[in-house]
């Protein structure tokens, strides 16, 4: 296909700092690249012409934290919690039995079936984790496939210790046979790094191994209490750490002064009723925010990077503007992919053509109109890749 130029946008919300938004506006997708972007009426010919009727379009969402390589369903302890038990990080063992036991092709199917729903919700860049194996075998398995899916895959052994074992021999399987199994297929790695999980010198050990290993260091920091989970992410120099729920002005002020990317996960905070992530308070004290699902079948079953934005304005207090960003170009620089030539998360000249069409005048209706699917089509590198419009 040569060169289609997508015309009749009612409003345009690129990322660029010089002109974040657009109306009347249109682009030019050829090669899996933007070759033009600015106003309807000065846009060049194309080969093919697709006109969107004044809707929104914006970046495809950028979703920088899942758990999708799993098996088995936990709606009953989801239930059980509705019901006032609390979350504890125990759960996640019935999700290790189940995995272990189910086949690669299992695995496989589950992984397509949420990574389509997610695509069909907008979602064009993906990261996810292993984490629901723990022994050497099922860990490299759960990479493996992963790999073949997701953009972007990140190494979570260090995600309780797994029973019948004690943390010691495990931290040594983690950092010794478990990383060179997993090593070919992951870009990070990441440690739960929580009461029932691991302690701050266990997340220490795990992360500066993962680092001789040439990977980027991503945290699970407060989510259920004042881990010490952020101060290490930010000592360590982390690309992100998630959840950040449990804040003291002192971890606020570290990732206002550094690198590290403070993603909060608000659907995970809704289904664990957990208090929701200080996103406000962090944005106004100058942290870079991301926004990700955390689609796992513990604490976030959900695909919907939509829905999470929504939250994130509705009860996080974050502006429509800033909860995109956040759920795109927040989420890209969290995974590393913020430079240039093959960033993600904003439309520009040259730059990845991965969008998505809103049925909505406005991006504003994402939080205005909470809950209803309003994705309508999806370009993934160029190339459409769901649902087919009405207009
Ligand atoms: O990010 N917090 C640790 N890991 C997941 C939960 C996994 C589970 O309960 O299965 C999370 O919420």
């Amino acid at each position: 296909m040569g060169a289609e130029l997508i015309t009749d946008i009612g409003e345009l919300t690129t990322n660029l700092p010089d002109r974040p938004r657009l109306s009347e506006a249109a682009l030019i997708v050829e090669s899996g690249r933007i070759a033009w972007l600015g106003a309807a009426s000065d846009a060049p010919a194309a080969d093919t012409v697709t006109s969107v009727g004044g809707r929104a379009v914006l970046p495809g969402w950028v979703d920088s934290h899942t758990h999708m390589v799993f098996a088995g369903d936990r709606s009953a302890e989801f239930e059980a919690r509705m019901a006032g038990q609390k979350y504890a990080a125990g759960g996640i063992a019935t999700t290790v039995r189940a995995t272990r036991a189910a086949s690669d092709a299992e695995l496989a199917a589950t992984l397509t079936r949420l990574r389509d729903e997610a695509r069909r919700q907008g979602t064009t860049f993906l990261e996810t984790k292993t984490g629901y194996g723990l022994d050497v075998a099922s860990e490299e398995r759960s990479a493996r496939i992963a790999a073949a899916q997701a953009d972007v895959v990140t190494f979570l052994g260090a995600h309780i210790v797994p029973d019948g074992l004690d943390a010691r021999a495990y931290l040594d399987l983690v950092t010794g046979p478990m990383l060179s199994a997993v090593a070919p297929w992951v870009r990070f790695i990441d440690v739960f790094c929580e009461r029932g999980a691991f302690d701050v010198e266990q997340s220490r050990e795990v992360l500066e191994a993962g680092r001789r290993a040439g990977l980027g260091l991503r945290v699970h920091g407060n989510q259920l209490g004042h881990s010490g989970g952020v101060a290490l992410a930010v000592e360590l120099g982390a690309a992100s750490v998630d959840h950040c729920n449990a804040l003291t002005d002192a971890d606020v002020d570290a990732l206002a002064d550094s690198g590290t990317v403070a993603t909060v996960l608000p659907a995970c905070d809704l289904s664990t009723r957990e208090p929701l992530a200080p996103a406000r308070r962090l944005w106004d004290a100058g942290a870079t925010v991301a926004i990700a699902t955390n689609c796992n079948p513990g604490t976030s079953y959900t695909t919907s990077m939509s829905y999470c934005v929504a939250t994130a304005v509705l009860q996080m207090r974050l502006t429509i503007e800033e909860a995109i960003w956040a759920a795109t170009r927040g989420g890209a620089i969290a995974l590393g992919m913020a430079e240039s030539p093959d960033s993600v998360g904003l439309l520009t000249v040259g730059g990845r053509a991965d969008l998505q069409v809103l049925d909505a005048p406005a991006a504003a209706h994402l939080a205005y109109r909470p809950g209803v699917p309003l994705t309508a089509a999806v370009w993934v590198g160029g190339e459409r890749v769901a649902l087919t419009p009405s207009w």
